[in-house]
This record gives C-alpha cells, structure tokens and sequence, in this order.
C-alpha cells in the first residue's frame, strides 16, 4: 500500500514535469518517415513545420534503422528546434547517391539542439577504397555525416557519427557551439575521416567526448578563435591538429586554443599546428593552451611543424610566413613512440615567440624523452627536457 502511494506520487510528479517542460513533439512518422526507408524527405518537412512554430519543437526520430539521402535544411526560425535522434541513420554506400557533400547540413540558426542515443552512419568502406589523395592532388572527397554552418549558440549531445565517408563534422561560421557526450567511430585505417573540423567559429566547445579515426580527431583551420577541447579522448587517428594554414592568401587569424585534461592514445599525433612553407598566408597563430594531457604511446606527442609539406606536394624553398606566439605547454605525461617528444620546428622568417613548457614528463621506452628545437627559445620551467638539438624533419 505505502509502496505503491510512492510510485503513485512518482509518477504523477514526471506528468507535471512532463507538462511544464516538454516543447511540442514532432514525430518523422506523422511525415512518412518509417523505419527502413529513406526518412530525406520526411526529415526536411518536420524541419520546416518546427520552423515555422513560434515556440520550441522537438523532432523525434526514434529507435530503429532508417535510410538517408543529403538533407539541407536552414533557418532562420522562429524558436528553439531540437533533433532527437535516438534511431540509426544510414547514408547509401556510394558517394554519388548521397545527393549533396555532407548527408545532414543545417545553417543558420539559433538555438538548435542534436540529443538522443542515435548513430548517423555513413557507411564510409567503399569510399574510403576509392580514395586517391595519396597520388592525386586533385582527388574529390564527397560525404561527410554531418555539417553544421553559420549557427549560434547551440549544443549537439549524446549522439555518434560513424563510418563518415570524409570527415565526420565540419563547423563553419559558429558562435558557441558545443558538442558534449559526442562520439566519433571510424577505423584507424580510413583515409581523410577527421573527426571535427572547425573553420572561422568562435566559442566552439568540444567536451567528454570519444573519437576514433584514420585522421585528424580535431582540425582547427583558419579562423578558429576560442576554441576549448576538454576531456576528449583521441585514438586511433591522427591526434589534435591546428592547422594546415598558410596555403591561402585570404585565410584568417587563429586564436585562443585550448586542448585541456585530454588523452589521445596510439595517435601518430598529440597536439600539433602545422603550416606550409613556400605558401602565400600571412595571418597568425596566438594564445594556443596545451595542457594537462596524457599521451599513451603517441608517435609525436606535442610538435610545431611549420614545414608541413604531405605527400612532398609543395616546394620548401622559402619558410611558412605564419607567426605562431604565446604557447603554453604544460603538464604533459605519458610516453611517446619516438625519442624526440617536443619537436618545435618554427618558420626561420617569422621565428615562434612566448613558448612557454612546464612539467612535461613523457618517456620512450622508460627514458625521458628529448626535444628539438628550431627558430624558438622556449621558457622552459619544472621538469621537462631542454632543447638539445635543432628540429629534424620528419614525414
Ligand atoms: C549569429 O551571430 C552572428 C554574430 O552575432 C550574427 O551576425 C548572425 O546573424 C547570427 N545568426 C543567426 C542565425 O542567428
Ligand atoms: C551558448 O549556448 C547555450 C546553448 O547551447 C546557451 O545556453 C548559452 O546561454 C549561450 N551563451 C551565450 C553567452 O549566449
């Protein structure tokens, strides 16, 4: 009797909560959007009715497997839109029939939320067999999961992207954007899969948050100002990377980067910014904050490549022209896959200025590991290694 007054007062509190803060549901079946079909269409009608609503909705897209094809829905609208996805989204295996270059693209709006437990597959296997950008410089990638632009003050959480034929996310033009409790899984081996690509956004924030890939876990490219990365773990992939910059002329600053309380495991990478040499970009890089990280196994753990030249694509006859300053490097430990922990391989036209390390306790094979250094003389306090050669280059 006295337990089920109990479950009685329980359940009859979730209705009033229910009540007081559920936004109107849209479900993708009143659209025709079925388990086991190609929920495209179903998806861009439920948008645009919840953006034209001038109070908040909600897209359900439950459990189940559905089939997509390139959807591209856009603001302005008029309230707050949540997407939950708690279903299993799959692209078509062949670039060409997913319709457009990323399967879901949404742009500007204000106020948007991505929640669920849901996947968003792309099915990546078959074009990463295709891919040639090793040999061809002209290679086209087509396909990724998902692309956010031009969006304010939004949250994407809980949901996975997996198998992303190209990148998994691209965020272009944000403002306070924060991905929290996001799961990135692809294969160590899948060409050109980085995990979140960020470009000219401020106030991005990418939290608790796992990524698995054959590239980049997080690209910062030009025009990334307050970025905050934060208890992401990195691996398998190519760990956290700024850049590349400097292959453009109209490229923008980077500014106030911090990579904090993370772990990249197994990565070829920890934390690196790499610019070309012999490019025409001339903007800078400043108030980049590496700290509290712990590499397990990184071939190398924290480097400045500003010679950055894959493939042998470019010609290294004059220095990158990009100027990196006020780098804090701090509380680094685990082990690195190679001796050479820190390399500092900064431009000899624009030397780096205000590289700061302190408490970097890496080890290779149980001895402390070295770092090389060129065009820059790092403050260096606590323990951590001096610089005690110049950089050498490595590919
Ligand atoms: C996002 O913020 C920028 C900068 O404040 C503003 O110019 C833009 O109109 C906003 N976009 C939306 C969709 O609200
Ligand atoms: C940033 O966006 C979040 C939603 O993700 C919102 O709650 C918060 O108020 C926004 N911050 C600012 C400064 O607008």
């Amino acid at each position: 009797m006295k337990f089920s007054m109990i479950i009685l007062f329980f359940s009859f509190s979730s209705v009033i909560n229910f009540v007081l803060v559920q936004s109107a549901t849209l479900e993708i079946s009143k659209f025709g959007g079925k388990p086991n079909t190609n929920i495209a269409k179903a998806l861009t009608s439920a948008w645009a009715e919840a953006c034209a609503s001038t109070s908040a909705v909600k897209i359900v897209i439950p459990s189940g497997t559905y089939q997509m094809t390139h959807v591209d829905v856009k603001g302005p609208c008029k309230a707050p839109i949540e997407i939950q996805l708690d279903g299993t989204i799959k692209a078509p295996p062949k670039p060409e029939d997913v319709g457009g270059d990323q399967l879901l693209r949404i742009g500007y709006v204000n106020a948007l939320t991505i929640s669920g437990k849901g996947v968003i597959d792309g099915q990546g296997s078959y074009a990463w067999k295709q891919n040639d950008c090793s040999k061809n410089t002209k290679c086209k990638l087509l396909g990724m999961n998902l692309g956010f632009n031009f969006i304010n003050n939004s949250i994407i959480r809980g949901i996975t992207t997996k198998d992303s034929k190209h990148f998994h996310v691209n965020v272009l033009g944000c403002n306070n954007f924060t991905f929290d409790g996001f799961k990135v899984s692809t294969p160590g081996d899948s060409a050109n899969t980085d995990g979140i690509h960020i470009g000219r956004s401020t106030g991005v924030n990418i939290l608790n948050t796992d990524i698995a890939t054959g590239d980049d876990c997080v690209s910062l490219g030009d025009g990334s100002r307050q970025v905050l990365v934060q208890n992401v773990k990195c691996g398998p992939g190519h760990g956290i990377s700024i850049g590349s910059l400097g292959k453009y002329k109209e490229e923008e600053s980077v500014d106030g980067i911090t990579i904090k309380g993370c772990t990249l495991k197994g990565t070829t990478n920890g934390v690196r910014i790499k610019t070309w040499p012999n490019e025409p970009g001339t903007i800078t890089v400043t108030n980049m904050r590496f700290e509290d990280i712990t590499m397990d196994n990184v071939m190398n753990p924290i480097i400045i490549d500003q010679e950055y030249c894959p493939w042998n694509q470019c010609s290294k006859q004059n220095p990158s022209k990009i100027k990196i300053s006020k780098v804090i490097i701090k509380d680094i430990k685990g082990t690195s896959g190679t001796k050479e922990g820190i390399i500092l391989a900064c431009s000899s036209g624009v030397p780096c200025e205000g590289v700061e390390i302190s408490n970097v306790d890496l080890t290779f094979k149980g001895a402390p590991v070295i770092a090389t250094c060129s065009n820059v003389k790092p403050k260096i306090t606590g323990k951590a290694p001096a610089c005690s050669a110049p950089s050498t280059k490595k590919e």
